[in-house]
């Protein structure tokens, strides 16, 4: 056998020390995942396109006018940053562009205007086939962009709100036409970083990115009531290589969801949900703390959530799909959760969400496998879960290991069909259906 040139074995010893001394503890974070945030070439302020931050006056124009002017330099000297100065910066939705930057100062608020009357309209997502909500368009998100490149909306903790409570009062009285907007939806964009902003009291989602890659959401603050309707903290909706981490959210429905469609539409679409990681999330809300669907018909796959801290929760992990959705979920591993009060600690289920209209085909069924989670520590827990896969798809390969979960006084038992898989280390004893079945080997401490 040849012996390796001197120069790899070197390289060898080299990679090893490194590795040897680099410092016990550090934290992975989502460096790598997009370009590293750089300085733009240029600055300018929206205060020098007639904007006013007097809370009074509308600046939908100047975002307008400086966002136009940021395109036509098209991307010249490493981009430009949009400086939003302390204030109140009352606006309705504006576009951006590639290469910005999104700077709200300490003291800034992007506040949307509750005039809600002009609001536009965009075209349904052809991946849903019509409004989430209501058939047809849609309201534009309030900072919107679609096919870019290049865009970071960072700042100092600055805050982007968007006065909700006029769209959930109309979607309870059900007066609106159409689906609500989300405070932030990015579409078919790559290298995006969202950090370091506050997020707050959105008409519907809070952050959408849709069709996008190389995306860092970080050291982000999402606030909503919990009895605001449909106001999930992050929905990831058929993106790739995503990372997220470091963010606090209490919102009125699901903190991070990750979709990929709506039945027909979806699977048409064909666009999953791919390379994902989440770490170091606290929070609390009436839904789920980490969700994938319902909508997943474009399938959900690698995917690795890891120290998830939350509290006063309805669902702790909520794995959701149904019957016509079709797409698959698959890899997904969910580690190092302290779940403090919650309805139902786990639930894994194939009867979950409504569809976008009759032509959705209830054959198509989707695929569900390989799903672990492990280290999870709950107390105050009423249930401790279900694990309901479909009768002619069985959810396979879902382990369960070091799972524990108390409740006050007797906390109700799994509930399990149509599933196989493992289960090491649970509490309260596992359902027969994990305990039992000898597909164990995957499933280990
Ligand atoms: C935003 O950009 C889209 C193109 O992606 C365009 O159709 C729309 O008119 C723009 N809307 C506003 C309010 O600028
Ligand atoms: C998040 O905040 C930490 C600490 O302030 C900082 O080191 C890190 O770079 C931030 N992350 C991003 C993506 O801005
Ligand atoms: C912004 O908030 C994050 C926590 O989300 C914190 O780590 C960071 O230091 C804050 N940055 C500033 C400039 O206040
Ligand atoms: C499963 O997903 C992880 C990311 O969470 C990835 O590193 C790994 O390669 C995936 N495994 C397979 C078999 O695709």
């Amino acid at each position: 056998m040849p012996t390796p040139p001197r120069s790899l074995l070197a390289a060898a010893v080299v990679l090893m020390l490194l590795l040897l001394l680099s410092p016990a503890g550090a934290q992975e974070t989502c460096s790598g995942i997009a370009p590293a945030p750089r300085r733009r070439g240029a600055w300018m302020s929206v205060a020098s396109f007639g904007g006013r931050g007097d809370g009074q006056t509308l600046n939908t124009a100047a975002f307008a006018r400086a966002v136009a002017r940021i395109e036509s330099r098209r991307g010249a000297r490493g981009g430009t940053l949009l400086y939003v100065p302390p204030g109140v910066w009352l606006t309705g939705p504006f576009n951006l562009t590639s290469h910005m930057t999104l700077f709200l100062a300490r003291g800034a608020v992007i506040r949307a205007t509750q005039d809600t009357s002009s609001w536009p309209l965009v075209d349904p997502l052809p991946s849903y086939g019509r409004g989430r909500e209501l058939p047809g368009g849609r309201y534009m998100s309030l900072i919107h962009g679609n096919g870019l490149q290049d865009v970071f909306i960072t700042g100092e903790n600055g805050t982007i709100d968007g006065q909700g409570s006029v769209w959930w009062d109309m979607w309870k009285k059900r007066t609106l036409p159409f689906t609500r907007p989300h405070l932030l939806e990015l579409m078919y964009s790559t290298d995006v970083i969202v950090s370091n902003v506050v997020f707050q009291d959105s008409p519907f989602w809070n952050i959408h990115p849709v069709y996008c890659s190389n995306v860092v959401i970080a050291n982000v603050t999402v606030l909503a009531p919990h009895d605001s309707p449909n106001t999930d903290g992050i929905d990831l909706d058929s993106c790739n290589n995503v990372c997220i981490e470091d963010s606090y959210i209490s919102a009125g429905d699901d903190l991070i969801s990750i979709k990929s469609g709506w039945d027909e539409y979806g699977i048409a679409f064909g666009r999953p949900s791919s390379g994902i990681t989440i770490r170091r999330i606290t929070g609390s809300g009436p839904f789920a703390g980490f969700a994938v669907g319902s909508e997943t018909s474009g399938g959900v796959e690698n995917v690795l959530v890891e120290h998830l801290n939350l509290f006063s929760m309805g669902v702790g992990i909520h794995i959701k799909t149904n019957s016509g959705r079709g797409g698959f979920i698959r890899n997904i591993t969910v580690s190092e959760v302290t779940l403090n009060g919650a309805r139902y600690g786990l639930r894994i289920a194939g009867d979950v969400g409504g569809h976008p209209d009759t032509s959705y085909n209830p054959n198509v069924l989707p695929v569900v496998h390989s799903v672990t989670i492990k280290n999870v520590w709950g107390q105050n827990i009423r249930q401790a879960g279900l694990i309901r896969g479909i009768r002619n798809s069985v959810f396979s390969r879902i382990c369960l290991s070091n799972v524990k979960l108390y409740g006050s006084a007797s906390i109700g038992p799994w509930k399990c069909r149509d599933v196989s898989g493992g289960a090491l280390d649970v509490q309260p004893s596992p359902c027969t259906e994990l305990a039992s079945t000898s597909e164990t080997g995957f499933c280990t401490t």
